[in-house]
């Protein structure tokens, strides 16, 4: 029987965990077994004595946890101890940022590990259940919308009151993907008004058909901006000039304006300048969910809050961390459908690492760094 092993989240501010007791419970009824280290689920509100009603061994500390382990699932890139500690044919699973994370694939590599990193699930249907850019963006977008409500001096929606009518909100949403679609739908639900832009021209229809206005350069550029696995293209200096052109514009009306523009690989697009700040009213309040891939707004600072002309920019880091108990659940059942990989028709472990997924995931293997999108 193959064992998973669970371990305390040990990167700066993640709370998630990797497994919930509802996840261990299915994972052993699939044949695993399954050891939590103490204390794991702690900052995602999973009690130990939960893990082991479900059936988990509860392992009294890191050591102990990984000796037994042939898989180790992770919400974060493994820290070196970690890895120290796994013997080298175990299986590693976790959203491992390979772009950006390098010495951490370096070190999975020199250890002879099989890694697997999430983000790199390709977003076929099959795949949709272990989809964790999109069960985390989907809960970043809501998050980023009452972070920006609670920084936010006025109320969301239109008040008629005895003492006078407030004005509902204007809120701009830049990056129509998972997350600000989320977002869209959320500002709405609250009341606001809503509009939102994209250079994709499939978002166009998505912001309408949630209640938003559609504001966006509509040229040639724009109408084929679209990769064929869905995502933006990097678009050109010139698209680039109109797009800020348009935003200029528009921007200074907003209360609120939240960004999760991202390119695939790519540091993030810069969307809104210092200027464009500069030109929002006191009191605005700017969310930045690319912040931590370098930040669509001039100005914002992972994991702070910036004040600057009286306006707010919010650049919290994950975002899903601060709701962390419902991360770590759709995160675990991710990860729980990928097991399913690892095992054959009869339900024994025998991972097949020509299946498609765990091909497209695969980063490091037999002492190499291995995906594609990785060689350097
Ligand atoms: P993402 O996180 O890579 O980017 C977020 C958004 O930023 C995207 O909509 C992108 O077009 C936009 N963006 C990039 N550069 C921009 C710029 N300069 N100005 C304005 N917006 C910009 O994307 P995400 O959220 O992961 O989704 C990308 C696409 O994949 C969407 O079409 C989504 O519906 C699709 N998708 C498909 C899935 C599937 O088929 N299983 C699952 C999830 C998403």
């Amino acid at each position: 029987m193959a064992v998973i092993a669970v371990t305390k989240e040990r990167r700066d501010g993640e709370t998630r965990v990797a497994a919930t007791p509802d996840t261990v419970k299915k994972l052993i009824a699939a044949g695993f077994g399954v050891v939590i280290e103490a204390g794991a689920g702690a900052t995602s509100s999973y009690p130990d004595g939960d893990y082991e009603t479900a059936g988990a061994q509860i392992a009294p500390d890191l050591a102990a946890a990984l000796s037994k382990a042939d898989i180790l699932f992770k919400v974060r890139g493994p820290t070196p101890e970690e890895i120290a500690g796994l013997k080298a044919e175990a299986l590693v699973v976790g959203m491992l940022n390979p772009h950006q994370d390098k010495a951490t694939l370096n070190d999975l590599a020199a250890k002879g590990l099989s890694a697997f990193s999430m983000e790199f699930v390709p977003r076929i249907t099959r795949a949709q259940v272990m989809d964790v850019l999109s069960s985390q963006a989907n809960l970043a977008g809501y998050r980023a919308v009452l972070e920006a409500a609670n920084a936010y001096g006025k109320v969301m929606p239109m008040m008629m009151t005895a003492a006078g009518t407030v004005a509902a909100a204007k809120v701009f949403v830049m990056g129509a993907g998972v997350a600000g679609l989320q977002a869209i739908a959320t500002a709405r639900r609250l009341g606001a008004v809503v509009t939102a832009t994209d250079v994709r021209p499939a978002a166009k229809e998505q912001v309408e058909s949630l209640g938003a206005k559609f504001v966006a350069v509509e040229d040639e550029e724009f109408k084929a901006a679209e990769t064929a696995a869905g995502y933006a293209k990097e678009m050109s200096a010139e698209y680039q000039a109109k797009q800020a052109a348009l935003v200029s514009e528009h921007i200074r009306k907003q209360d609120m304006v939240i960004t999760t523009a991202l390119i695939p690989g790519r540091p993030a697009p810069r969307l809104v300048s210092a200027a464009q700040v500069a030109s929002m009213r006191p009191g605005s309040v700017i969310v930045d969910l690319a912040v931590e891939q370098g930040g669509n707004v001039e100005g914002s600072v992972a994991g702070q809050v910036v004040e600057t002309g009286g306006v707010k920019i919010v650049g919290y880091a994950n975002l899903p961390g601060r709701i962390a108990a419902d991360a770590s659940a759709l995160y675990a059942r991710n990860l729980f459908a990928f097991a399913g990989l690892f095992l054959d028709k009869e339900g024994a472990f025998a991972p097949d690492f020509e299946d498609e997924i765990l091909k497209a995931a695969l980063v490091t293997r037999g002492g190499a760094v291995v995906h594609p999108a990785l060689a350097s």
